[in-house]
């Protein structure tokens, strides 16, 4: 059986996804029993050039051909920011239609909104790959180590500002030059002051710290540093002394008090951190009972982030063949006890 899907957004993420996707279709129809179909997608400027190929009828500038078409029963958005990613996701969710999205900047703000919305309409929401690219970590936290106390979370989270001072460091490039680079590579946001400025990682680390420390964290919740004014010459300084310089998230919750930190950090050679390079990202976790955790992997990119999407994506279509066998199996029981006469 098919499964129709709309794609919101299709540039490096998407594109990815729609790659990813169609290489994996047949394992994922033999996994599932069900077949994903990236039925229509919607874009900004129908015209431009894209890595992937698409049929003249699936590309749209209309969100209500995805939102309002009832075949439609999942939508992946790609699309970044806040609006209208917002009222896009809410609007597939009250029309009965799950949702996985990459989207940090809007998980981070308006998460609560979104998962209450998903709740009460009886619709799955998914967002591995709003955190740390290609590494499960949403999953791992909500699900393998609940039965821990968290207590630390500390790591590199964004991939660009990784980039750009593993750059820095191995070749004494400045920053701007470096920038460009992590643009071209599509690591950046749209608006890479995001990155630069730290606030990308401050958003990671609010999504990771709700989930990890129980509790409601935002933004405002993290005090951040960013990368703007490290200089060839203050990363030259940390080779001197044996460390290198990374952008560091940190987050602890010592008997309810929660700390939460993005700052430029001074990591000794020959500590684990120091060898996260490009965009890669790494994250300790600490659980009472699991005791120290780290993960480790591509941050960013298209086909890393296409991975953690698809594996969402794989998840609402295992649930979707759970409902339809529910129901199929409820259609098949008799409503009835055939009673025996009783003589
Ligand atoms: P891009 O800028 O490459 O792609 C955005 C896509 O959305 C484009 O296809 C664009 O259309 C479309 N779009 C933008 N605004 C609108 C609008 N108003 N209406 C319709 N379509 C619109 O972004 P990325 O793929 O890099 O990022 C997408 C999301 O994934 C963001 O939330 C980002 O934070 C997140 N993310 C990104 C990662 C990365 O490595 N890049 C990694 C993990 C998460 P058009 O192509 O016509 O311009
Ligand atoms: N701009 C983000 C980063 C993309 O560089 O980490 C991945 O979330």
């Amino acid at each position: 059986m098919e499964v129709n899907i709309g794609l919101l957004g299709c540039g490096t993420v998407g594109s990815g996804v729609v790659e990813l996707v169609q290489k994996r279709s047949e394992m994922i129809a033999r996994l599932t029993g069900l077949e994903p179909i990236i039925t229509r997608v919607l874009v900004r400027d129908s015209h431009k050039s894209r890595p992937v190929v698409f049929k003249h009828e699936q590309l749209t500038t209309n969100a209500s051909d995805i939102l309002e078409d009832p075949e439609i029963r999942m939508v992946i958005e790609t699309i970044g920011g806040i609006e209208p990613a917002r009222t896009f996701i809410l609007q597939a969710l009250r029309a009965g239609k799950h949702v996985i999205t990459a989207n940090k900047d809007l998980i981070a703000e308006h998460g609560a909104e979104i998962l209450d919305t998903a709740e009460q309409v009886g619709m799955d929401v998914y967002y591995e790959a709003a955190v740390g690219g290609a590494i499960p970590l949403i999953r791992p936290l909500k699900e393998s180590l609940t039965a821990n106390e968290i207590t630390d979370l500390k790591g590199i989270i964004n991939g660009t500002t990784n980039y750009i001072l593993s750059k820095m460091t191995a070749t004494g490039a400045d920053f701007d030059e470096v920038l460009q680079e992590a643009q071209d590579l599509g690591y950046a946001e749209s608006n890479p002051a995001s990155d630069v400025d730290g606030l990308d990682s401050g958003r990671k680390l609010a999504i990771l710290a709700s989930i990890a420390f129980h509790a409601k964290v935002t933004l405002d919740d993290v005090d951040v540093t960013g990368i703007r004014t490290i200089s060839a010459t203050d990363v030259a300084y940390a080779h001197e002394l044996g460390a290198v310089i990374k952008l560091l998230a940190e987050g602890t919750d010592r008997d309810g008090n929660l700390s939460l930190q993005v700052r430029p950090t001074l990591v000794l050679k020959d500590h684990p951190l120091a060898h996260v390079s490009d965009a890669f990202n790494a994250l300790y976790v600490r659980g009472d009972a699991a005791g120290d955790l780290m993960f480790f992997g591509r941050g960013a990119g298209s086909l890393p982030t296409a991975s953690a999407i698809v594996g969402d994506m794989i998840e609402v279509l295992r649930n979707l063949r759970m409902d339809t066998a529910l129901r199929v199996r409820h259609l098949l029981l008799p409503h009835k006890r055939v009673r025996r006469g009783q003589g």
